[in-house]
This record gives structure tokens, C-alpha cells and sequence, in this order.
């Protein structure tokens, strides 16, 4: 056992002595849990969660002051409010040296033509492939003031905080596959939900994106490259936790529970191990409507859709605000779901 433990300990320190300085310390929590390994912790997993951990260190403050204000205010269609988030997304994502474009469409709406601008952003243009991580960044029009903290001013925070913090490893990766965060506007209702008023970014996106042909391979179109589509809404809450939607990412969303229970067991979450795991290993029947479906009925397979359900009660009321996010679960989402994301589709070893 001593024998393990000091090799364990040599292996992560040539796995981490590049990047790690504040690690130190949690080395002797991973070597201490190796002693009991979990079959869902295998040495791959906790090898890839050691040696990128650090790079959401500092996240601890910085997710509260910095990244999500920005998204936390009224921000419906058409607005000013909605014009200025699209910008600190955009340039955010641009200072990463990433591609940024807009899907703009007019439309017409229950409340008349309405501009709609889909934000795109692409870490490498070469890629063959790419993994579409989404959320949408409007918020709903009423009740007046209404912020959508949950839904889905964390989730699109979220995105671009991945972005930041794993932009050196992205950049260094060599791999068939990029990143491409996509940011929805117009997913909510502007009055009655229905399949008119709601959706309106995603579905003309689906169009678009159906019509392009995939620059790499002509006889394809641009659909047809999205390797996985994981859509982010409604995260943020105590009681925040996903289910199985698609039988086509099973293998992906039980790699989603091996880094929780990995991660749980490395000691490395904020929530305490009484709490129920944000990744439920459970189906759920019934599909939700969102922004994956204009592209689930064109022939996208691949989603995972990352939503709390059933519905919080806090859901489309005044009270999806700051107050009632919970930091623990906002903090242990970052964690796992970065790790996932560059372990699944990056090979980021
Ligand atoms: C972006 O590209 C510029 C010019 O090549 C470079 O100076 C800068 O360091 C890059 N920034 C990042 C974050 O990679």
C-alpha cells in the first residue's frame, strides 16, 4: 500500500507538475481514496480530473463577481439590455482568439417582426467535427423584470467561463473535433408558448445549418458534422439535477456520472456527499421541448439535454433570481461538466 501511494504520488506529480502549483495540497485526499477505487474512477478518468482540475482554481469567486452579472438582467428579443449580453459574449469569446459569427433572422412574431441574432462561436474552424455545447441567452419578456437566473443566464455564463479557463487546453489540442458554443436568442415565448412563439433562434439555425454544406466534405451538410449537441437550461437551483433523454448518449451521460462519482469520491466537490448527485442515473420518458429540437428533427441524434426536471417552481417567476442559485451546485457543474466535455471529445490526456 505505501508502495502505491508513493508511485500514485509520482505519477500525478509528472501529470500535474506543469500546471499544478495550488494542487499540492489535495494530492494526499487522491492518494488517501485510492485505497477504495471506484470501478466509475477508473485511473484514465482520475488522471485527466487531477491534471485539469486546476485550471478551475480560481473559479471559486470568480463565477459570482465576474462572469454570470453580466447575463443577470431583463434581457428579452429585440431589447437593448439583450444587444449589450450579445456583445460581452462575443467579445469575450473573440479575446480567446475564437471564430464568432451571428445567425441573424427576421421574423415574424406574436408581437410583430422581431431581429433574432443566434451567436456561434467556433474554437477551430479546421476541425472536422464539432461538439455543439448551447444555451439560450434571452430572457423571457414577462413577468416584467423577469432575469431567468436558472433559465439560462447561468448555463450561458457557464459556457463561456468554460471557454476561458480551458481555452490553453483547447489550443493545444490536436483533435478532429472542436468546441462550438452556440448561444440561443428567442428560445422563450414572447406571450403563450406554442410552437410559433418560442424557439425562434434555434429553429431558424436548423434551417441554416441544414441548407450549408459542410466545408470539409461537400456531399454532407453542415448537421451532419455535429458530433454531439448538449444543451445547458435550467441549472443553477439547490436542487438542480439531469436524467437520461436520449438513448444515443447513454454511453455519454454515463461518462457524466463517472466523473460526478469520480470527482465525489476524489473529494473535490463543494456539495456535501449527503446530497443527492446533480447526474441521476435515471430515464426520463417524456422529452422536454427546447432548443435541441429543430435539430433532433432533422436528423441531429447525438443530444444530451442537461435540464432540471420536473420543472423547479422558481421556473418563468421573479424569483429565478441570484437568491436562489446555489453556489455548491453551480461550482461542482463547472467542475464536472469541463471535465467531461475535454475528456470525451478532446482526448485532453
Ligand atoms: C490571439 O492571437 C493573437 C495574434 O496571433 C495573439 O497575440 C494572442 O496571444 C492570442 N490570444 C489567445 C488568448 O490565444
Amino acid at each position: 500500500m505505501v508502495i502505491s501511494r508513493i508511485s500514485l504520488l509520482l505519477v500525478l506529480w509528472v501529470v500535474c507538475r506543469s500546471q499544478v502549483k495550488s494542487l499540492t495540497s489535495q494530492f494526499e485526499v487522491n492518494a488517501e481514496s485510492s485505497a477504495h477505487q471506484n470501478p466509475a474512477c477508473a485511473p484514465a478518468i482520475r488522471n485527466h480530473i487531477i491534471s485539469h482540475l486546476a485550471l478551475l482554481q480560481s473559479d471559486q469567486d470568480e463565477f459570482m463577481s465576474d462572469e454570470l452579472p453580466p447575463f443577470l438582467v431583463p434581457r428579452p428579443p429585440g431589447s437593448s439590455q439583450l444587444s449589450k449580453v450579445r456583445k460581452h459574449i462575443k467579445s469575450n469569446l473573440k479575446a480567446l482568439n475564437w471564430t464568432v459569427e451571428a445567425d441573424i433572422s427576421k421574423q415574424f412574431t406574436v408581437l410583430g417582426f422581431i431581429r433574432f441574432a443566434n451567436i456561434i462561436a467556433t474554437q477551430n474552424t479546421a476541425a472536422k467535427k464539432h461538439v455543439v455545447l448551447a444555451c439560450h441567452y434571452d430572457s423571457k419578456l414577462f413577468p416584467l423584470g423577469f432575469v431567468g437566473a436558472m433559465g439560462s443566464a447561468v448555463p450561458c455564463a457557464m459556457l463561456v467561463n468554460l471557454a476561458k479557463k480551458f481555452n490553453p487546453i483547447f489550443q493545444r489540442m490536436n483533435s478532429d473535433t472542436t468546441i462550438q458554443l452556440v448561444f440561443f436568442d428567442g428560445e422563450e415565448a414572447l406571450l403563450f408558448r406554442s410552437a410559433f412563439d418560442s424557439l425562434y433562434g434555434s429553429r431558424n439555425l436548423a434551417n441554416v445549418w441544414g441548407k450549408k454544406k459542410d466545408p470539409h466534405d461537400s456531399s454532407q451538410n453542415y448537421l451532419q458534422t455535429v458530433e454531439a449537441f448538449i444543451l445547458l437550461d435550467l441549472i443553477g437551483i439547490k436542487d438542480t439535477h439531469f436524467k437520461r433523454f436520449y438513448k444515443e448518449t447513454d454511453d455519454l451521460y454515463t461518462l457524466a456520472i463517472d466523473f460526478e462519482t469520480c470527482l465525489r469520491e476524489m473529494g473535490m466537490t463543494e456539495r456535501p456527499e449527503s446530497d443527492p448527485p446533480l447526474f441521476e442515473d435515471q430515464r426520463r420518458q417524456a422529452a422536454i421541448e427546447d432548443d435541441h429540437d429543430p435539430f433532433l428533427k432533422k436528423g441531429v441524434k447525438n443530444i444530451m439535454h442537461l435540464i432540471t426536471s420536473p420543472f423547479p417552481s422558481t421556473w418563468h417567476t421573479m424569483k429565478d433570481n441570484i437568491d436562489s442559485m446555489d453556489i455548491t451546485v453551480i461550482q461542482d457543474f463547472n467542475k464536472i461538466f469541463s471535465l467531461f466535455v475535454t475528456y470525451v471529445f478532446l482526448n485532453a490526456m
